[in-house]
């Protein structure tokens, strides 16, 4: 059954609008990360016909939400979801497609614990292809920057459900990503204090 998030109901147009001037042209395969609702993928891959959209998910319930979407999407471009666990060590081999032109990664990386996004990280790398994309959007902290209010209390928020959650620096997050051969290249200001952060396969 179709499940409904209000934050990919109010981000998803913002989102679609963003990848339509970041992912390359020739882009072919474009894998997402932790789909949840599969909202994104509804939206976005009937915007993007030239390429397969390939949703995965870490939670069965979220799985066939997303089955859901695609099987109600007018484009035969959004793929069936697949099962991913960025922890697990072997997430790139486990999923297709085999090679990826860009990876996007929508609100995970401050909702788990900072391996996840190792994880994420370290399989990305290992999931592109040359000079492919991994394209984050979520809150940031940044080191030179003050961080909204609104940013501060789902700081709270989060660390109420868990301590090992919170919001990441951009600098710790683009420190790690280097560590394994990705390059932040663009960070771009989007509404409601978020950001899309681009790394490149190097
Ligand atoms: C806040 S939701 C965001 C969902 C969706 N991207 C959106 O923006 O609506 C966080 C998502 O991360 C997923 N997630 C949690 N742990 C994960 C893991 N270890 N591997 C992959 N996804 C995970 C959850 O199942 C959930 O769908």
């Amino acid at each position: 059954m179709k499940q409904t998030s209000p934050s990919a109901d109010r981000n998803r147009g913002v989102i679609r609008d963003r990848l339509l001037d970041l992912v390359p042209k020739g882009a072919r395969d474009l894998l997402e990360i932790s789909s949840g609702t599969g909202q994104h993928g509804a939206h976005c891959a009937p915007a993007m016909p030239n390429l397969r959209w390939w949703p995965t998910e870490h939670d069965a319930a979220h799985m066939a939400s997303i089955a859901a979407y695609v099987a109600d999407c007018s484009s035969a471009n959004f793929m069936a979801p697949q099962q991913l666990d960025v922890m697990d060590k072997n997430w790139p081999a486990a999923v297709q497609p085999e090679t990826a032109d860009v990876i996007v990664n929508i609100n995970m990386i401050h909702i788990t614990p900072w391996k996840a996004c190792v994880g994420l990280l370290r399989g990305s790398r290992r999931k592109l292809g040359a000079d492919g994309l991994l394209i984050m959007y979520g809150p940031f902290r940044q080191r030179d920057v003050e961080t909204a209010p609104s940013n501060e209390a789902f700081e709270v928020w989060l660390k109420s459900q868990n301590t090992a959650y919170g919001l990441r620096y951009l600098e710790d997050v683009a420190e790690e990503a280097a560590r394994h051969d990705l390059l932040m290249c663009e960070v771009v200001a989007v509404p409601a204090n978020n950001l899309i952060v681009v790394f490149r396969a190097k």
